[in-house]
């Protein structure tokens, strides 16, 4: 019952304002991406089978917006470039690994509450961390992540 309730909390994962990282335009991408990633994890939670589907649609949305992020970095030669992009790149195997486990089967139920743990995790702490330090660099320097 407690780890029941605690993955149902997980599929509820969504954005909130104390997650903004001081740019509007950034924002609203991070938005997106908590409801497709909590999409994710409904659909792992349900065993419904459309979970590759699912992570399909998150990593297309989530490979344009880090996409976003890094030429923003890059143009504005931001510091934390490095750390920051190694972030989003091991994000994306770790998330088509999962995908890929997930498809392979056999211990479905461990490996979708591993995915949801890992997903809400790693969206809390990527956005809360590393994307704030980039939207605060960009808010000093006068720059919206906008165009
Ligand atoms: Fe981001
Ligand atoms: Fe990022």
């Amino acid at each position: 019952m407690t780890a029941h309730a605690g993955t149902e909390a997980l599929g509820g994962l969504r954005w909130t304002p104390s997650l903004s990282v001081g740019d509007a335009v950034l924002d609203a991408q991070h938005r997106e991406l908590f409801r497709r990633a909590a999409e994710v994890i409904a659909s792992a939670e349900r065993g419904d089978g459309q979970v590759a589907g699912a992570i399909e649609f998150l990593h297309e949305y989530a490979a344009a917006h880090f996409g976003v992020e890094e030429d923003l970095m890059v143009q504005h030669g931001f510091p934390g470039l490095v750390r920051h992009r190694a972030e989003h790149a091991r994000f994306i195997e770790d998330l088509l690994e999962l995908s890929d486990a997930h498809d392979r089967g056999g211990q479905e139920a461990r490996v979708s509450v591993r995915l949801a743990a890992w997903l809400a995790e790693w969206m809390v702490r990527h956005v809360a961390a590393t994307d704030t330090e980039l939207g605060r660099w960009l808010a000093a320097r006068g720059v919206s992540g906008g165009e």
